[in-house]
């Protein structure tokens, strides 16, 4: 199918003919296998008497020599499909694959966000991305991590020309209240001896139409008008990310601490701060060393971190 889907992924017309020829196989083939690509991968084909098919949007294909441009030694894993990078990435650790390496698919079908929810993953429109590092012994090399990666996606989308993202505390990328960008890290092992920690990051890149999305977003394409080729972005984010990492390693968060508040959308704002069932109002000050929040509940300053915890503005619970 992906055979096909080359051929046609130039926007140009190409005839039953043509296509049969080049596959192999007879013009019904070639039907039954464009009906496929339209129900199984939500693609739209324009059907024109005597000239034959066309994509209604061309795409581009990831390719891994175009992520790595020469630059980048990490072994890259692309899939068509999969249930999940991270997952796919957990499972890759598990059959003994040595980090650092990268997992990236053109759909996901699984796709996990924070707290068991769903990211919405549709096939060639997005970066569903998931860099697996080995962490030996060193507990301070996670500290701030997931505010680490914030900064590098945020980073690497303001290369690619959406000047106005920002962070949102602890890992959402938003432009205004829109999210652009979600990051989930998952860790297997010990964090005290040796574990590996997958940095899962979906970025909406030429995603313009997502009914199941049940919250505010956007994506590259809604912010600059013109389309993002995906191999693009995902070199630069793994150039950010080797930055950003080998100024955390070396420096630890605090030296990043700064530059992330800077870049904090809420920083002074009131909100509420969600922890499964109760909910503290206060106002955002900021976060400390490690990347804990800062917030300021009833004239005293206290400080938050967790997996499990969620801000909401206080004007919009
Ligand atoms: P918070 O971390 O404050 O709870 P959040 O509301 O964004 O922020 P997350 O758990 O971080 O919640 O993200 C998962 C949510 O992201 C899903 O519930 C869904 O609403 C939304 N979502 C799913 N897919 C996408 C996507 N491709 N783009 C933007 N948002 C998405
Ligand atoms: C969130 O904001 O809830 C986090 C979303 C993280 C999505 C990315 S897409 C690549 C990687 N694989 C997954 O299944 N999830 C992360």
């Amino acid at each position: 199918m992906l055979t096909l889907l080359n051929l046609l992924k130039d926007g140009r017309f190409h005839s039953g003919q043509a296509l049969g020829e080049a596959l192999g196989v007879s013009r019904s083939a070639v039907w039954k296998q464009l009906q496929h690509l339209e129900a199984e991968l939500g693609l739209s084909i324009h059907k024109v008497r005597g000239r034959g098919y066309q994509l209604t949007n061309p795409l581009t294909l990831l390719d891994p020599l175009k992520i790595s441009s020469g630059a980048l030694d990490w072994p890259i894993f692309v899939y068509d499909s999969i249930d999940s990078t991270n997952a796919e990435a957990l499972r890759a650790v598990d059959r003994g694959q040595a980090a650092p390496f990268l997992v990236i698919a053109e759909r996901q079908v699984s796709g996990r966000g924070r707290r068991g929810r769903k990211w919405v993953s549709p096939f060639a429109d997005n970066l569903y991305y998931s860099l697996v590092l080995r962490i030996d012994g060193g507990v301070r090399r996670l500290e701030g991590l997931s505010l680490v990666v914030g900064l590098a996606v945020m980073s690497a989308l303001r290369k690619l020309g959406v000047s106005e993202v920002g962070l949102k505390w602890p890992n959402d990328v938003l432009v205004g209240r829109k999210k652009i960008a979600g990051i989930l890290l998952e860790l297997v092992g010990d964090p005290a001896d040796v574990c590996h920690v997958v940095l899962g990051i979906g970025i909406n890149v030429n995603m313009q139409a997502a009914s199941e999305v049940d919250q505010q977003w956007t994506s590259v394409r809604l912010e600059s008008g013109v389309s993002c080729d995906r191999n693009v972005l995902a070199a630069e984010l793994s150039r950010q990310l080797r930055a950003y990492m080998a100024r955390h390693e070396s420096e630890g968060f605090s030296a990043l601490q700064a530059e992330w508040e800077r870049n904090h959308l809420w920083q002074g704002q009131s909100v509420s701060l969600i922890a499964g069932v109760s909910q503290i109002e206060g106002v955002v000050q900021g976060i400390d060393r490690q990347g804990a929040l800062r917030l300021k509940v009833d004239g005293v300053e206290k400080v938050f971190s967790g997996g499990e915890l969620s801000l909401r503005l206080r004007d919009d619970s």
